[in-house]
């Protein structure tokens, strides 16, 4: 698939348009993530782990019946998408106490929380990345009730399903980020679920393995994703 002109540049991503209007090229960028991995013997940048990552967690969500932008990946750091309008809303669903969470509420960091909490912040304008509730994305006109009944019910499923997932590789997820965008009048899963949006934690070891652990000790990371890589594709 050809790509045609550059339509965004954000931090870790650029996207490009195809000859097909309803298709995108995502192309990840491998100077922003935080991560390196292996290939067939050979080291790749971190770009290509999280395209690599995301494309695999989001077939496999889509097979379990969540409807996603997915179409297939093209090369190590592309890969085309459906042509979603994205919510200027992104989502947060935390199963354990980490990152703002500890700093917002005072609470220790792994306590695990009593329910699944998910919280919405606003990207948009002078107010990106702020805490919103249901009744600004309602007023703020982000969604409709409808619409924000489905992202609700998407994203406790979502985190049933990764949780389940991962557990079987020993990993703990403690939160996420999720965006949805509508499509053909639906509402579908986008951007993107990687190392850099996820809190993955070592249930044997207890160590965090996403970019967390990365941001604190940048030594021993290529092995470490070597490892993680391994573990969750089984590459
Ligand atoms: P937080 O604890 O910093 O609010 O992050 C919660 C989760 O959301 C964590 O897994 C990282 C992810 N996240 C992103 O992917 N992008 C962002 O811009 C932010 C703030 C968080």
């Amino acid at each position: 698939m050809k790509t045609e002109r550059l339509l965004i540049e954000g931090g870790a991503k650029k996207v490009w348009s195809t000859e097909n209007s309803d298709i995108v090229v995502l192309e990840f960028k491998d100077d922003a993530a935080a991560y390196y991995g292996l290939k067939k013997g050979a080291f790749i940048g971190g770009g290509a782990v999280n395209n690599k990552v995301s494309n695999h967690l989001f077939k496999f969500l889509e097979k379990s019946g969540i409807p996603t932008h997915f179409q297939g990946e093209l090369t190590d750091l592309k890969t085309a998408v459906k042509k979603v309008r994205i919510l200027p809303a992104d989502v947060i669903v935390r199963n354990v106490s980490a990152g703002s969470l500890v700093k917002r509420l005072g609470i220790p960091e792994g306590t695990r929380l009593k329910n699944t909490v998910i919280e919405f912040f606003h990207k948009g304008g002078a107010t990106g990345g702020t805490l919103i509730n249901d009744y600004h994305i309602i007023a703020l006109e982000i969604a409709s009730r409808e619409e924000l009944d489905k992202i609700t019910k998407y994203s406790l499923l979502i985190n049933k399903l990764l949780s389940e997932y991962l557990l079987q590789f020993q990993i703990e997820l403690i939160d996420f980020k999720l965006e949805f965008g509508r499509f053909d009048g639906r509402m579908i899963l986008s951007d993107e679920l990687s190392f850099d949006t996820c809190r993955f934690w070592d249930i044997v070891s207890g160590e965090m393995l996403d970019q967390d652990r990365f941001r604190i000790d940048r030594g021993g990371a290529e092995e470490r994703n070597r490892m993680l890589l391994q573990k969750l594709m089984g590459g």
